[in-house]
């Protein structure tokens, strides 16, 4: 099948559109790069299966030609980003994913939205499913987030009922791997990336709050098996472990060999106390669940941070005392570099535009 991945130059959408391209589907990826980096999908442009359109989704998603799934993940992710974008967040989650549905629609694909755990807010029960319906604050910072991606599932839903668009959702917690960039400002790069410059590992609080945290492949995997189902969700992927900040500090050090000190600073508004999913829906209707342990997942991606030494040294002096919003991220990505080889206009006012790049650069 042909399937468009928007956001497929970031984190996360690089590995699907990897993991497409391995099982013999053929991609469409739409970026604009706004918190990518073209260096994810640079192995993927000699790739026959794929083609690239650099594309700011908020203003069009039509010109990834003929589909038969549409994977939307494109959004700003990480908290430094959209705090630093907080009204392209809230377009990208609003008219980029009606772009996304109608592009969906017009092709009569299956479409599936990556929403969030942040759908949940700082949540009153714990652990969370499905059911639970969340308590996020409409207009505290993170707001332009979580409210992007509950809208983004409001659309999605109606669409389903007004027009039986064959809609799933995702929601995902956190997840880490190779391809995180180091001063994203999550707190699995945040460590990794203080533990090998020997910056000091910056905590928020005590450090006694919790996340549960997931490796890139096994999430992968899920949204995979979603794609192929025609269930609508939603459904919680992420891995069910619970650790405390503090103990991931901990495995992070064990893992590196650092000698880092761990430094405490304040909590920023809003950030969830406590963050685990229920995956009995995905387990027992997808049959999906983690397989990758956090020590090994830990090693995968610390073999992918030390391998980019260069990478490091500017990315811990941007994230050094905590995540300051105001730092460009041009300043520590490399992307300007990058960005030369797959050509294309300025985010804000991209629209759709085919690449010269590789055999089936064009796309449909
Ligand atoms: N990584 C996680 O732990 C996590 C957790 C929950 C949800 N998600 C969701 O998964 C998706 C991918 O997250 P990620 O971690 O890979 O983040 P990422 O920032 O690495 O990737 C997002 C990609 O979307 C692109 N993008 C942003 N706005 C765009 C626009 N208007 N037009 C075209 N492209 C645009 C960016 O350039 C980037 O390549 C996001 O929707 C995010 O909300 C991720």
């Amino acid at each position: 099948m042909r399937v468009a991945v928007t956001g497929g130059g970031g984190f996360l959408g690089s590995h699907l559109c990897e993991a497409l391209l391995r099982r013999g589907d053929s991609v469409v990826c739409l970026d604009d790069f706004s918190t990518g980096d073209p260096d994810n999908i640079a192995p993927l442009l000699s790739h026959p299966g794929f083609a690239f359109q650099h594309a700011d989704v908020s203003v069009s998603a039509d010109g990834a030609g003929r589909v038969d799934a549409v994977a939307h993940l494109a959004s700003p992710a990480s908290p430094p980003d959209y705090l630093r974008r907080p009204l392209e967040t809230l377009r990208v989650g609003s008219r980029g994913t009606e772009n996304a549905l109608r592009l969906a629609l017009r092709h009569n694909a299956r479409f599936v939205l990556a929403s969030t755990s942040e759908i949940y807010g700082d949540p009153l029960v714990h652990p969370q499913e499905e059911a639970y319906w969340g308590n996020v604050n409409s207009i505290g910072p993170r707001s332009v987030y979580d409210e992007a991606k509950r809208y983004a599932e409001a659309v999605s839903a109606a669409y389903r009922r007004t027009h039986g668009l064959n809609v799933g959702i995702a929601r995902i917690f956190n997840t880490y791997g190779p391809r995180m960039r180091p001063h994203d400002g999550r707190v699995v790069s945040s460590f990794i990336t203080q533990a090998l410059t020997g910056e000091p590992l910056t905590i928020y609080g005590d450090g006694k709050q919790t996340r549960s945290f997931c490796y890139v492949d096994d999430l992968v995997r899920g949204l995979l098996a979603l794609l192929d189902s025609s269930e609508m969700g939603p459904f919680n992927l992420g891995n069910p472990v619970e650790r405390t900040v503090t103990e991931l500090a901990e495995a992070v050090l064990a893992m590196t060999g650092s000698r880092s000190e761990v430094k405490h600073h304040p909590l920023p508004v809003d950030d969830p106390v406590r963050r685990r999913p229920v995956i009995t829906r995905a387990q027992e209707v997808l049959g999906w669940q983690p397989e990758i342990d956090i020590t090994e997942g830990l090693r995968r991606t610390v073999a992918y941070f030390a391998a980019r030494p260069d990478r490091l040294g500017a990315s811990a002096a941007a994230i050094r005392g905590g995540q300051d919003e105001t730092v460009p991220l041009t300043a520590v990505t490399g992307a300007t570099t990058a960005a030369q080889t797959i050509p294309g206009p300025a985010a804000e006012t991209a629209g759709v535009t085919p690449t010269t790049a590789g055999p089936s650069g064009s796309g449909g």
